[in-house]
């Protein structure tokens, strides 16, 4: 199958070079994303202190490892911490290590993340969701260069390449007052933005085929392919849960397909397929004046729905539909073409 991503099926990926097995893979057709590519090669070469933003699944941990992979730092280790999992009194001798009997059972020396990441990458993931006081430690590593381990006396210097990625808007957490300025001043050098899934909308067939693909060796299944019906579901779905979300919805799509090897819009999980089935309740045309909307759909396709739905109401005058709707004539029409569709259905 011929796919544009970074890395793909092809032997050689979008930077022409053979495809390694270490090399993070990366499917887009984006030109944010590939603009976004390109930053990360030149940022890498620098070293400097990058933060990674961007809803949750839209790929920040792939952008972090092509970071490393990119830099003069790939010989030595990436290490990644999960600054919400670590529990608040561990954050210290987690990031610096402790000396032994530092406290009631440290019973060895332990090197902490700082250290294991010398000369290579700290990762940092999840920063948002860092406690103040372990912000305050943080801190105080970025700001000097140098720690001590606690418990310790001798300052330690080490040289590392610090990456953070958050899901969250940090400068509102800033002034709220749940993330320290200066801490985000200091991780806040480079900021890379990863775009969601719905505003990319061109990688949404792109991303299919590669997991469609991938998932058929890993399941050991025959070609499988997703019907046209069931791609347009699925191309104007939102994603709220970005690339991984399409991943889990592909690999559920193989694994539950049986001997089908065509995949069609009732095979899709009912979060995905109910969004485009916005309809009158009853399914009575307007049978009672209301419509159906469940959990889950966009604003945009609910717009189009009453749009629509006033329209057959007052068989197609559009001057009567403006005035039901609120809006001018001209806002109607421009709305129309907006969808595609000049009401006549
Ligand atoms: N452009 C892409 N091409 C191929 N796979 C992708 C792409 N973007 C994301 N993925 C896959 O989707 C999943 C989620 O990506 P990743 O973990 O990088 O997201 P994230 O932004 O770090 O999410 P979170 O905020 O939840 O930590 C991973 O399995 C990753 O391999
Ligand atoms: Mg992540």
């Amino acid at each position: 199958m011929a796919l544009h991503g970074i890395n793909d099926k092809d032997l050689r990926d979008i930077d022409g070079e053979d495809i390694s097995a270490d090399k993070p893979v990366l499917i887009t057709k984006s030109p944010v994303m590939l603009e976004l590519y390109r930053q990360i090669k030149l940022v890498a070469r620098t070293g400097t202190t990058v933060l990674i933003t961007g809803e949750n699944g839209t790929g920040k941990e792939i952008f972090a490892n092509l970071l490393h992979y990119h830099s003069k730092r790939k010989e030595h280790p990436m290490i990644t911490v999960n600054c919400g999992a670590i529990p608040n009194e561990l954050v210290e001798s987690e990031l610096l290590g402790h000396e032994k009997g530092a406290f009631t059972g440290a019973d060895y020396k332990k090197i902490g993340c700082f250290e294991m990441a010398d000369e290579g990458v700290l990762f940092l993931d999840e920063i948002g969701e860092m406690s103040l006081s372990a912000q305050v430690k943080l801190l105080r590593v970025v700001e000097k260069g140098t720690f001590r381990r606690v418990g310790g006396k001798e300052e330690v210097d080490v040289d590392v390449m610090l990456i953070s990625a958050t899901n969250k808007i940090l400068s509102d957490q800033v002034e709220a007052g749940s993330f320290r300025e200066d801490l985000y001043y200091r991780l806040n050098i480079i900021e890379l933005y990863v775009p969601p899934l719905r505003h990319r909308k061109d990688d949404i067939p792109l991303l299919i085929d590669y997991y469609t693909n991938h998932y058929c060796d890993k399941h050991d299944l025959e070609q499988v392919a997703f019907d046209k019906k069931t791609m347009e579901i699925l191309i104007n779905y939102d994603w709220p849960g970005n690339v991984r979300e399409l991943k889990n919805m592909v690999e559920r799509c193989m694994v539950l397909l049986g001997d089908e090897n065509n995949i069609s819009p009732d095979m899709l999980p009912k979060s995905i397929s109910r969004t485009g089935s916005i309809f009158p309740v009853g399914h009575e045309e307007m049978s009672n004046g209301l419509l159906h909307i469940p959990v889950g759909v966009s604003l945009d396709q609910i717009e189009e729905s009453v749009i629509k739905q006033t329209l057959r109401s007052v068989d197609n005058n559009k001057t009567e539909a403006a005035k039901l709707l609120g809006c001018a004539r001209k806002t109607l029409h421009n709305k129309l073409e907006k969808y595609g569709s000049d009401g006549q259905e």
